[in-house]
């Protein structure tokens, strides 16, 4: 698969960053911007600016891993559409029947050996195989907001939430002076907060976030976003215990039967942001139940399975297009360069290792 593009893709916002921030960089993050003005900015936020920022966070070199979500594993299933997104979208994957997927588990953070936090954010990686070489592929967590709106604030928080060398963990004053500059994050950060993280993968919600746009057979275009609502028999097994507790505890479920989730699309009305992933739309939106994800196998990353995806979030069918979301196309080229580094460099075990059953 040749899923690189141009890596030094230029983003929009352009900031003034500060004398700590750019010591902080070092000499390898410094290759990913362009000094366009006078000493220390405004600055080009490129990919490489944000993956070098991410690496250099990650607490450790992992070559050969993703630079964010390293710790994952690899599931295979099927969606099953029951037909009610055609009428908001002509994308093939909405008309009635079963389309193949390929996906992966992960929680966000570069280091592919991270103990299983509760709280680190869950991701869910898909690729639907859609009728005519077309696919949808999708990067989800299990959050209801973003706690960024743009690429520059990721870049920044990043810094600021990452551990200190020293103590290996985030330094609470360096986050609480961020959190009290960024209102935006503040408030996502009240709304992620409002409840536990469920015990398990299998009982996580997975929200795509940013928002995107169906197009329908007569041209008419709506703003959606979409999520997983979880839709296992109970009960599952719980986590495990350990390192790797949220892993172990979903190799566990799914080794006793196929785990569910159902597709629900939200459809926005005039007004909704969509493009501020940090803003939850008005709870009574339009949601659509558009069919149901049923994962039924799981193994160690390799080769031969999601180790050389990603997940791009642009990879789209025709009838799915992306919003005004700056973060989208952020995304994708930072995921892209991520991508380029990590295929050239020589790949370690699966961080999670599943034995075969
Ligand atoms: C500017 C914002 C963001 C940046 C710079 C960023 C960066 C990255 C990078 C570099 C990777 C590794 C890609 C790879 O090597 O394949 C990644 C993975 C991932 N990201 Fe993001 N991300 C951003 C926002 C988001 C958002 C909003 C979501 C959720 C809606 C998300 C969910 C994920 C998930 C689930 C993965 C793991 C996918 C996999 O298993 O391959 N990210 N991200």
């Amino acid at each position: 698969m040749t899923d690189a593009q141009p890596s030094s893709f230029p983003l929009n916002r352009r900031t003034m960053l500060g004398g700590a921030a750019i010591a902080a960089l070092g000499a390898a993050g410094l290759g990913g911007f362009l000094v366009t003005e006078n000493r220390i900015g405004p600055w080009r936020l490129t990919a490489r600016g944000l993956v070098d920022r991410l690496q250099d966070t990650a607490g450790g070199s992992f070559p050969g891993c993703r630079r964010n979500h390293a710790k994952g594993v690899a599931v295979a299933g099927y969606f099953e559409s029951n037909g009610n997104g055609v009428e908001l979208s002509k994308a093939s994957v909405f008309r009635a029947g079963r389309y193949r997927l390929d996906g992966r588990f992960s929680l966000a953070g570069g280091n592919p050996h991270m103990p299983d936090v509760p709280t680190a954010p869950r991701g869910l990686g898909l690729r639907l195989f859609l009728p005519g070489r077309e696919e949808w592929r999708m990067a989800m967590i299990n959050v209801p907001v973003f706690l960024d709106a743009t690429a520059q604030d990721f870049y920044d928080r990043t810094l600021a939430f990452a551990p200190d060398p020293a103590t290996g963990k985030p330094d609470p004053a360096v986050m609480k002076r961020y959190i009290e500059t960024h209102p935006k994050t503040a408030a996502a950060l009240g709304i992620i907060e409002q409840g536990a993280p469920p015990p398990t993968f299998a009982t996580s919600a997975f929200f795509g976030l940013n928002a995107f746009r169906f197009t329908d057979g007569d041209g008419v275009t709506v703003p959606v976003r979409w999520r997983l609502e979880p839709d296992s028999p109970p009960p599952a097994t719980g986590p495990g215990s350990g390192d790797s507790a949220l892993f172990d505890g979903l190799v566990a479920d799914l080794e006793r039967g196929p785990l569910r989730w159902r597709l629900v699309v939200v459809v926005g009305e005039p007004g909704d942001p969509t493009d501020d992933a940090t803003q939850m739309w008005p709870s009574n939106r339009r949601a659509v139940h558009v069919g149901t994800v049923v994962l039924d196998r799981v193994a160690t990353e390799s080769a031969g399975n999601v180790q050389d995806v990603n997940f791009d979030p642009l990879v789209l069918p025709n009838g799915i297009e992306p919003s005004d979301d700056p973060l989208l196309h952020a995304r994708s080229a930072a995921y892209s360069e991520s991508y380029r580094r990590r295929a050239g460099e020589s790949k370690p075990l699966g961080a999670v290792v599943v034995k075969e059953v």
